[in-house]
C-alpha cells in the first residue's frame, strides 16, 4: 500500500495538558505521512524530505493549517431537520419540535436518508467523530452506524431510552430498551471504527427501573460510552427535583443509579453546583459544553472557569437541533462569549484543545483520534486562513499562531473548512461535493 504524504502547516496538542498555549507542536513547513489510514510520520517537511529523498508526490496544502478533526462530543442525528426551531425553551422545544420529529424515524429508509446528510455535514463542518443521539428506534442507530461505517469513520452512537414523558410512540420500556441495547452493543460496539453508547434521554424521560437497566449495561460494558443530558436548563433541574425527591441533586440521580464513570458523556451542565462538580471530577466523567445550544434555547451560561477549576474533563457539543451550528468553530466562538459574559476569556489554544486531543483524552480515545501522533487514525482537516476576505484581510495582520487561531474561531465557520480527511481518505472538499459517499449522499445524486 503506496504512502500518502502531506505538506503544509501543521498543528496539535501531542499530549494531555493543563496549559494548552504552551504545550502544542506547530510546523510552519510540515509533513504528514499516511499509510493504511494511519499516520505514520510527521516533522519539519526539509528534514523529512533529506531523509527520504525518494518519496512520492507530496499532497501540498499551501497556506492551508493541518490540525486533527474536531470532536463533536453530543450531537443529535434526528435533529438535523429541525433546527432553528422557533420561540420555545428546552421542555416545550421538546414537546413541540423535538419528539414529532423523531417519530419519523420509525421509518429505516428516512433515517438512512438523515444520517447520510447528517455525516455529510459534519464533515463539510471539519468534524471526524461525534457522539451521536439516535432515537429510540434501533433501527435509527442501524442506520447511522451502516452509513458511518461507509466512510470507515470513528463515531459514538446509540439508541435513546425514554419510557415515560413522550408520545406514545416514542416510549420503550426498561426491558425491551435493555435487550435492544444489548443487541446494538454486540452487533456494532468496537466493529470497524463504531463506538456504542448507552443512551437514556434525561432523567425526566426515564422511570428509576429504566436508569438501573441503563446502569446494568454500563457495569455489563465498562467500555461502552454512556450518554445523556444534565442540569441543561432551570425548569428542567425543578422537575428532576419533584420526580426525584430521594436524590441530593440532579447528578445524584445518574450516580446513584450506576451512570457515573470514565466514558460517560454529560452534556450541558450549565446549573451545577459545586458538590456535583466535584463529583463529575472524581468520575472521570466528561461535561459537554454546548455553548450554541445553550444561548438559543435560553438554558443559561455554561460556567466554564469553574469548570475547568473543578478539574472535570470538558468537551465541546454542537447539540444540534438545539444548537444552531455543526460547526464547531462557530460553537467555539458562542463558548467564547458565554465566557466574556462571566469575566473570563476563552484561550484559542485552551478552546481547540478541547474540541481535539482535550476531548480525546475526556474519551480515552487519544491513541486513536484528536491529535496527529505517529500510530493514530488519520483523521484530519484543512482550515483555510484566507477563505473570505474579512477573514484573509485580518489573519494577514495577525501578531502570532494564538492570534490566528482566534480570528479562526471568532469569524470562521464551515467557510474555512477546505478538505476533511477520515482514515487517510479525503471525505470533503470544498471545491468537490461529489467526494460524498455515493450510496448514502443525501445531496448528491447516485
Ligand atoms: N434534554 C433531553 N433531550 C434533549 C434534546 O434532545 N436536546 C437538548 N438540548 N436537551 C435535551
Ligand atoms: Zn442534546
Amino acid at each position: 500500500m503506496s504512502l500518502e504524504i502531506h505538506r503544509g502547516r501543521l498543528f496539535h496538542f501531542p499530549h494531555d495538558t493543563h496549559s494548552p498555549s504552551e504545550q502544542y507542536q506547530y510546523f510552519d513547513d510540515g509533513i504528514l505521512v499516511i499509510k493504511e489510514g494511519k499516520i505514520i510520520d510527521l516533522g519539519d517537511a526539509k528534514d523529512y524530505l533529506q531523509a527520504h529523498p525518494q518519496s512520492a508526490d507530496q499532497i501540498t496544502h499551501h497556506q492551508g493549517l493541518l490540525v486533527p478533526g474536531f470532536i463533536d462530543a453530543h450531537a443529535h442525528y434526528p435533529q438535523i431537520e429541525m433546527i432553528a426551531s422557533f420561540g420555545q425553551q428546552l421542555l416545550d422545544w421538546l414537546h413541540d419540535y423535538t419528539f414529532p420529529t423523531e417519530m419519523k424515524f420509525i421509518q429505516r429508509e428516512y433515517a438512512k436518508e438523515q444520517a447520510g446528510l447528517f455525516l455529510e455535514q459534519l464533515f463539510a463542518h471539519g468534524t471526524t467523530t461525534a457522539a451521536v443521539f439516535a432515537t429510540v428506534f434501533p433501527q435509527s442507530v442501524d442506520m447511522f452506524f451502516e452509513a458511518a461505517q461507509a466512510y470507515d469513520a470513528r463515531m459514538i452512537c446509540g439508541k435513546v431510552l425514554m419510557d415515560r414523558f413522550c408520545p406514545d410512540g416514542l416510549r420503550d420500556n426498561p426491558e425491551q430498551g435493555y435487550l435492544d441495547s444489548i443487541d446494538l452493543i454486540e452487533r456494532w460496539h468496537n466493529k470497524g471504527r463504531a463506538l456504542y453508547a448507552i443512551t437514556p434521554r434525561f432523567a425526566p424521560t426515564s422511570t428509576p427501573q429504566q436508569l438501573k437497566k441503563a446502569a446494568h449495561l454500563a457495569h455489563k460494558y465498562p467500555d461502552v460510552f454512556i450518554q445523556t443530558h444534565l442540569s441543561e436548563n432551570i425548569k428542567e433541574v425543578a422537575l428532576v427535583q419533584q420526580l426525584f425527591p430521594h436524590n441530593k441533586d440532579y447528578l445524584d440521580v445518574y450516580e446513584s443509579a450506576g451512570l457515573l464513570r470514565e466514558r460517560a458523556i454529560f452534556a450541558h451542565g450549565v446549573h451545577l453546583t459545586d458538590s456535583e462538580m466535584q463529583r463529575l471530577s472524581t468520575s472521570g466523567a466528561t461535561l459537554a459544553c454546548c455553548a450554541s445550544s445553550n444561548l438559543f434555547l435560553g438554558s443559561g451560561l455554561f460556567p466554564f472557569d469553574k469548570i475547568k477549576q473543578s478539574g472535570t474533563h470538558i468537551a465541546f457539543g454542537s447539540d444540534v437541533g438545539a444548537g444552531t451550528s455543526m460547526s464547531l468553530l462557530a460553537n467555539l466562538a458562542d463558548a467564547y462569549k458565554v465566557c466574556q459574559l462571566q469575566h473570563c476569556s476563552l484561550d484559542p489554544f485552551e478552546a481547540i484543545y478541547h474540541c481535539t486531543q482535550g476531548s480525546a483524552i475526556a474519551l480515552k480515545l487519544q491513541d486513536k483520534i484528536g491529535n496527529l501522533n505517529v500510530g493514530t487514525e488519520a483523521d484530519f482537516i484543512e482550515l483555510n486562513p484566507r477563505a473570505f476576505p474579512m477573514l484573509e484581510q485580518r489573519v494577514k495582520g495577525a501578531k502570532s499562531l494564538q492570534d490566528e487561531l482566534f480570528a479562526l474561531i471568532i469569524l470562521g465557520d464551515e467557510r474555512v473548512i477546505e478538505q476533511t480527511y477520515v482514515s487517510g481518505v479525503k471525505v470533503f472538499d470544498r471545491n468537490k461535493h461529489q467526494l460524498f459517499h455515493p450510496a448514502f449522499s443525501a445531496t448528491n445524486p447516485s
